[in-house]
């Protein structure tokens, strides 16, 4: 009798990528470049030491608990070269409590060519080989980020397709050395927009994005896609309620995402931590029977409470810790539509640990 051996789940590319969205679970963004990190210690006071950064990293990467609630967690290329105290690799770290470690590929968002106000994201130079390289070190996914910013006359579609261009060939390099690729393509909060107007940027955006990935021969059933929600623009005065961003959101999707994708891992992109929360709860409570999951890959929206609560302060550590733990919590209780802003204050009630 022929019998067919199937890989294990988790060494697949399609089962890393379900992995990252398995029930409950959703990636934390620390992926931070070094002027980034450095702006974000900034507003707790913290000079961005290699230090600084490691104990920083290493403390979210160690909070109890916090595997029940993160599949995933996205690093910059330096953490990938840092260790722990023991001298172990934090890329190995992370494996080791069963959360998958991955790495922000690109290399920056810089002014497009012949479109000054807009920008392309570079890093294709020599991707084939950082990506073997970090394949052998034990990543196992990969993101790239792509910025389309909404004002007057943009985007234009020539800034879309340059970025669509570079995300697809990412992709596709990502694949093929064995990284699930995280398919990034940010139109911005930033501007006075309507929400009307972030639909549309969003789906044509959308559209080309798997359009060209189509081309590139990217296998959809191994990658995730790391969307905006469809907002009212920051300055907007006419701000959509929670359930015109889910609703919104979902119509958007469903008209430009094919069903084979695993997974859509929303970023935050500067909304507050409860609306990042409590929109993605929306969603999944009012769009059960989307063919994807719909989870998170939060950077700011998780790691604004434990930075504040650690604030530089090795004495301060548990408590990040409990922070970054709770907020998982709330948005692991956000992939199945059950949270609640009343949540919030569980934290407050109960420190010392039962953030649970
Ligand atoms: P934010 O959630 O802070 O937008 O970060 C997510 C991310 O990875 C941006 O590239």
């Amino acid at each position: 009798m022929l019998t067919v051996t199937q890989p294990p789940v988790e060494s697949s590319l399609a089962g890393i990528a379900r992995a990252l969205v398995a029930d409950g679970r959703g990636i934390l963004a620390a992926d931070e470049s070094l002027p980034t990190i450095e702006k974000r210690f900034r507003t707790i006071d913290v000079e961005s030491t290699e230090e600084a950064r490691r104990s920083y990293r290493e403390l979210l990467f160690t909070a109890p608990d916090v595997e029940q609630y993160i599949s995933g967690v996205i690093l910059f290329d330096g953490t990938t070269h840092q260790v722990d105290a023991s001298g172990t690799p934090l890329v190995d770290v992370l494996t080791a409590r069963g959360i998958i470690p991955g790495v922000k590929v690109d290399r920056g968002a810089k002014p497009l060519a012949g479109s000054p106000r807009e920008t392309v994201t570079e890093g294709l130079d020599g991707l084939r080989e950082r990506l073997h390289d970090y394949h052998e070190r034990g990543l196992r996914f990969t993101k790239w980020r792509a910025v389309i910013a909404i004002g007057d006359g943009l985007p234009t579609p020539y800034c879309i397709r340059a970025n669509a261009d570079a995300l697809a060939r990412y992709a596709a390099l990502s694949q093929e050395e064995g990284l699930v690729p995280i398919v990034e393509p940010e139109v911005l909060i930033d501007g006075d927009h309507t929400i009307e107007r972030c639909y549309d940027v969003t789906e044509a955006t959308l559209h080309y994005v798997f359009d060209v990935l189509h081309q590139h021969r990217v296998d959809l059933d191994a990658m995730l896609l790391k969307p905006n929600m469809v907002l009212s623009g920051k300055s907007c005065p006419d701000q959509a309620t929670v359930e015109v961003v889910a609703d919104m959101t979902v119509r958007c999707l469903l008209h430009s995402v094919p069903a084979a994708i695993p997974g859509i891992v929303f970023l935050s992109g500067g909304q507050t931590s409860e609306q990042a929360t409590e929109r993605l709860s929306a969603m999944n409570a009012r769009a059960p029977e989307v063919p994807w999951q719909l989870s998170f890959s939060y950077g700011r929206a998780l790691q604004e409470a434990p930075l504040n609560a650690w604030r530089g302060d090795p004495a301060n550590t548990e408590a990040a810790q409990r922070a970054l733990c709770h907020r998982a919590r709330l948005n692991g209780a956000a992939r199945y539509g059950r949270y609640e802003p009343e949540m919030e204050g569980e934290f407050e009630a109960a420190p010392g640990g039962a953030a649970a």
